[in-house]
């Protein structure tokens, strides 16, 4: 394998070349999850005082939010990095006393960063600017400064207010709202919420289809009221009573599902598989990836892990947790609709790879918003893996994947996107030949060690 690493003052490889392996053992320990990361950095800079994460993901993503609440008045120290993970403490003068930062927040590839930290600046009594990359800054931005304008704070951005960087003048306190989220967006969602919580009075956010409910719990578990009421069509109503202090917490992050996703797709299509994962968090609302892939013939073990305290002493994220164990398995296709999407929006692209091996026509309805991530990923998976041979079919926001196929080592591009590059890596273990991974250090962006555990995993 080509190395990752750049050389002294010099760009990062710009592909790397993955064989075919004959088998895969091991265990694997995971980056903590990319949403509670962020959300525990965000809401630290919100409590007055000292919190602590445990084991928050690493990645550039996450980086960067700890960065941007520096900027903003926290203390945010490393406390010290474990395997791809790092302790965080934070300190903080509490959201009165936050200061308008000097410099324009740089949010690098993150929009989960851009837009919660848009939800918390509207309540904030100052200006800001957020910005990012060149592919934050092709990412849709209306969808937050619309609900946020209407709870009565200033935003302007790019291009008719599209796309960032965005600028926001909060306002104390904001008018709470009833809002129907358009899109399923849990960063809408949160960002809502985020600002609710400097709303005279109840915020309300209704959306159709349930999305990850991190921001929700882990307000909760800081003091905030927060009712999450099913709507009875799945969907839910997320109610937010302003006015509420955050409280300060220790938390432990558990291992990102997200993660977890590709190497439970490489065991599934893999002829000789065994593997181990570690520490999963297996919220509701993030497993189904494990749970589509159960549909289509992988059964996974789960083995739950008791509630505890880590080295800290801090306490889990109030998240079920297990340890995985997944086998080489038969695919079958399945029918994958808009509900589901949503719910595995960031899992999609390997579990097109999964549809490749598997047998019979895999349908994927309602995939749009795939286009809007930190790629076009609609486009970005396709070409990639038809590049390698699969037989895809894309029309509008509905793929249609045919398996299985013998996949042929070839040239796939990431985008830079780091979703992209770890599924055709992954892929790169069942092809035959040579696959190679064009601008793989994206991976970084959620998994600085993707690559390390990738080579370890051959047996
Ligand atoms: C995230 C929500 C998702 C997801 C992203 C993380 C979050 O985005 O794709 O990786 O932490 O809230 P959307 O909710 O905008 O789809």
């Amino acid at each position: 394998m080509d190395t990752l690493a750049a050389p002294p003052g010099g760009a990062p490889a710009a592909s790397v070349t993955v064989q075919p392996a004959t088998r895969l053992r091991g265990e694997l320990g995971l980056p903590g999850d990319k949403s509670i990361s962020h959300r525990a950095l965000m809401l630290g800079l919100l409590a007055e005082g000292e919190s602590r994460i445990e084991g928050a993901g690493d990645g550039a993503d996450v980086r960067s939010t700890a960065g941007v609440a520096a900027a903003l008045g926290a203390s945010v120290e490393r406390v010290r990095g474990n395997g791809g993970n790092v302790d965080y403490r934070i300190v903080s003068p509490g959201d009165e006393a936050l200061r308008a930062p000097a410099a324009t927040l740089d949010c690098g590839n993150s929009g989960t960063s851009l837009r919660l930290f848009a939800g918390i600046l509207a309540g904030l009594p100052l200006t800001a600017v957020l910005d990012g990359d060149a592919s934050l800054r092709g990412r849709p931005v209306a969808r937050i400064i619309e609900p946020l304008r209407a709870m009565g704070a200033t935003l302007d951005a790019r291009d008719h207010d599209s796309l960032p960087p965005v600028t926001v003048t909060g306002r104390r306190p904001l008018r709470p709202i009833d809002w129907i989220t358009p899109v399923p967006s849990a960063q809408v969602k949160s960002a809502i919420l985020l600002a609710g919580l400097r709303a005279d009075g109840t915020t309300r956010v209704h959306e159709r289809v349930a999305t990850r409910d991190h921001s929700e719990r882990m307000l909760r578990a800081r003091g905030v009221i927060v009712r999450s009421l099913p709507d009875g069509a799945g969907g839910a109503v997320i109610e937010i009573d302003g006015g509420t202090t955050v409280q300060a917490m220790e938390e432990r992050v558990p291992g990102d599902p997200s993660a977890a996703a590709f190497w439970l797709v490489a065991a599934a299509v893999h002829p000789d598989a065994e593997l181990v994962i570690r520490n999963v968090g297996l919220n509701p609302t993030r497993r189904v990836a494990i749970d589509l892939l159960a549909r289509m013939g992988a059964p996974i073990e789960e083995h739950p892990i008791e509630a505890g305290a880590g080295a800290f002493g801090a306490a889990d994220a109030g998240e079920p947790v297990a340890d995985l164990v997944v086998r080489s398995s038969d695919l079958e296709a399945i029918d994958i609709g808009p509900a589901d999407v949503a719910a595995a929006i960031d899992e999609i692209p390997i579990l097109c790879l999964a549809a490749t091996q598997a047998r019979g026509r895999t349908t994927i309805r309602g995939a749009g918003e795939l286009r809007h991530k930190e790629s076009d990923r609609l486009a970005g998976i396709a070409a990639g893996l038809r590049a390698l041979g699969a037989r895809i079919d894309v029309d509008g926001d509905d793929l249609t994947i045919h398996g299985p196929v013998r996949l042929i080592g070839a040239a796939t591009d990431s985008l830079d996107d780091h979703r992209l590059a770890m599924t055709f890596a992954i892929a790169g273990l069942i092809a035959a030949g040579q696959t190679t991974v064009g601008r793989p250090a994206s991976a970084s962006i959620s998994y600085p060690g993707f690559f390390t555990d990738l080579e370890r995993i051959r047996a």
